[in-house]
């Protein structure tokens, strides 16, 4: 009978499917894979906490799993861990307790859940965590006050992903405990305003801001930052504060993707060495307001009443020379805009300068020796534009040794210096379609 002939298979499959449950002192035999002190639980089909884990595990991954709440007595035989990664699960919150014996906790994923729905009781969770730095909190759906919220006390958090949620509007509330943040991760929100978020956050070195709604950054005046990443926005004018004496930190600005139409209005003071501005509508306008077409013609726009205490900013649009401390400039990328001329000594401001990537602009004519090129220029990159010309003497091509990558191509050029190509000893990709040389 059939029956009878299933009976062998099922007692023979028994014994195996009861091991596990004996023997949790064997992480090999469960779900999870013990290395060291690490437990790797992830993609496990689990719903809870794995509760025979050695009791001296300090790290400990559920990722990818069915968690929906931690309760306040998983966590409480691990009380060695310093970190949990519970990312990709559908986290709704986290019981108010979990934490109370985690005092040695310093990082926590929950990136990927559903904390939007318990985001009150997570927050009490928490604050229970005396040395927490790293916590990253992206994908959940958040609003601003529930990350407000969330972040209430965590004084000792220093680095911080937001990314993937729903924040809108950053003031003066958004980040105030967090005077240890040294990175703030806030990409693909759809963040609008910033009013004064970062006043409290003195530490902040790198702040990314990229793929949000930004209309404008002005009255910039983050002077510890070391990068900021503000690409992917619809930022039309970017202006840090003019009056500080200070020297901004700031090292790599990233605006490329936005709509720039003048060059960004660059702190005074900076060790800037990386600027993004590639796609962007940007161009130079001193030419223009020179112009007798233009008599007498707005030179200035200005910003009154930014916020409470901030003065009133100033552009001058047309004057060419106020963009600020480019003299630490080694990368500057100017792709796809409509850059026709580069300002009187514009150039010469950035003597350390080694890549110039100006492909697609409308760059007419170049002459290599007027604008003073440093003999640290490594790649320069005119392709796609409208040169007729690029002249450069016998002192300047000496000059340019360096000169490793220069593209050409698709221009209209009709003449090229004399002995261009044999005067610079580095050169070793030289672009230029066929037949635009004669
Ligand atoms: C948490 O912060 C609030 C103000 O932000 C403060 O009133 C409260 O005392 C803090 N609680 C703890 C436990 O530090
Ligand atoms: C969040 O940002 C940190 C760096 O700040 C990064 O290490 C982490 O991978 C990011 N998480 C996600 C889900 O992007
Ligand atoms: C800025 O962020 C975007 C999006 O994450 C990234 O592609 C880009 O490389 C970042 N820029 C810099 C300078 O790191
Ligand atoms: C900046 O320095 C100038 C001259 O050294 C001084 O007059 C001015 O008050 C300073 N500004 C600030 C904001 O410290
Ligand atoms: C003024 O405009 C005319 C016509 O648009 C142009 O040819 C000329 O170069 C401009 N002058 C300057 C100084 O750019
Ligand atoms: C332009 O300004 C000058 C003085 O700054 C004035 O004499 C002249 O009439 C103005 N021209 C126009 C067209 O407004
Ligand atoms: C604005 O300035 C006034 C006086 O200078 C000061 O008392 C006040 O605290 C400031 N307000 C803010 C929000 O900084
Ligand atoms: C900004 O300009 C407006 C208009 O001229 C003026 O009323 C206001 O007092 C100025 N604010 C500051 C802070 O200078
Ligand atoms: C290029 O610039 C140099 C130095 O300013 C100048 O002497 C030379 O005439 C210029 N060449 C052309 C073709 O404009
Ligand atoms: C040329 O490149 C070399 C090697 O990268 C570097 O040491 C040297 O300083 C550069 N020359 C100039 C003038 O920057
Ligand atoms: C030179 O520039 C053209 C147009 O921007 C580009 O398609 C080509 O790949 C570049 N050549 C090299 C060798 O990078």
């Amino acid at each position: 009978m059939p029956v009878h002939g299933l009976t062998p298979i099922l007692l023979c499959l028994l014994p195996v499917w009861i091991i596990p449950s004996p023997a949790w002192g064997h992480p090999q035999l469960s779900e999870c894979r013990l290395i060291q002190r690490t437990a790797l639980c992830n993609d496990a089909k689990l719903s809870s906490v794995p509760p025979g884990l050695p009791r001296n595990i300090e790290e400990l991954q559920l990722n990818y799993n069915h968690l929906q709440t931690l309760q306040d007595v998983s966590l409480l035989r691990y009380p060695s861990l310093t970190s949990l990664s519970v990312a990709c699960n559908s986290l709704e919150k986290l019981e108010s307790n979990t934490f109370q014996d985690l005092s040695l906790l310093e990082s926590l994923n929950l990136a990927n859940n559903n904390l939007y729905i318990g985001y009150p009781e997570t927050s009490q969770a928490l604050k229970k965590l005396p040395g927490l730095k790293v916590l990253d909190l992206s994908e959940n759906k958040l609003e601003d006050e529930m990350a407000a919220t969330l972040l209430q006390n965590l004084t000792s958090l220093e680095y911080l992903n937001l990314s993937g949620n729903l924040l809108q509007r950053l003031d003066e509330t958004s980040f105030s405990d967090l005077n240890k943040l040294k990175e703030l991760n806030l990409q693909r929100n759809i963040i609008f305003e910033i009013d004064g978020a970062f006043g409290s956050n003195s530490k902040l070195q790198r702040l990314n801001l990229a793929f949000n709604d930004l209309p404008c950054l002005i009255d910039f005046h983050m002077t510890h930052l070391v990068v900021l990443n503000a690409s992917h926005n619809f930022i039309e004018w970017f202006i840090s504060r003019q009056d500080l004496n200070d020297t901004f930190q700031l090292e790599t600005l990233d605006l490329s993707d936005n709509k720039l139409l003048f060059f960004p209005f660059l702190p005074s003071h900076s060790n800037l060495r990386n600027l993004y501005l590639s796609h962007n509508r940007l161009r130079f306008y001193e030419q223009l307001a020179d112009n007798a077409t233009l008599p007498n013609s707005t030179t200035t726009v200005e910003f009154y009443n930014l916020r409470k205490n901030v003065s009133n900013v100033t552009a001058e649009l047309w004057d060419d020379s106020l963009h600020g401390d480019i003299s630490s400039l080694e990368i500057l990328d100017l792709r796809g805009n409509q850059v026709e001329y580069f300002p009187y000594g514009f150039i010469q401001k950035m003597p350390f300068l080694s890549r110039l990537q100006m492909c697609t602009n409308c760059l007419e004519s170049l002459n290599l020796t007027s604008e003073q090129f440093p003999g640290s220029l490594y790649e320069l990159d005119i392709s796609n534009n409208r040169l007729k010309q690029v002249v450069a003497d016998e002192g300047t091509l000496t000059v340019l040794g360096n000169l490793t990558y220069f593209n050409l191509s698709l221009n209209d050029l009709d003449r090229l210096p004399s002995r261009l190509f044999s005067s610079l000893p580095s050169l070793r990709a030289v672009a230029n379609a066929p037949g635009t040389v004669r």
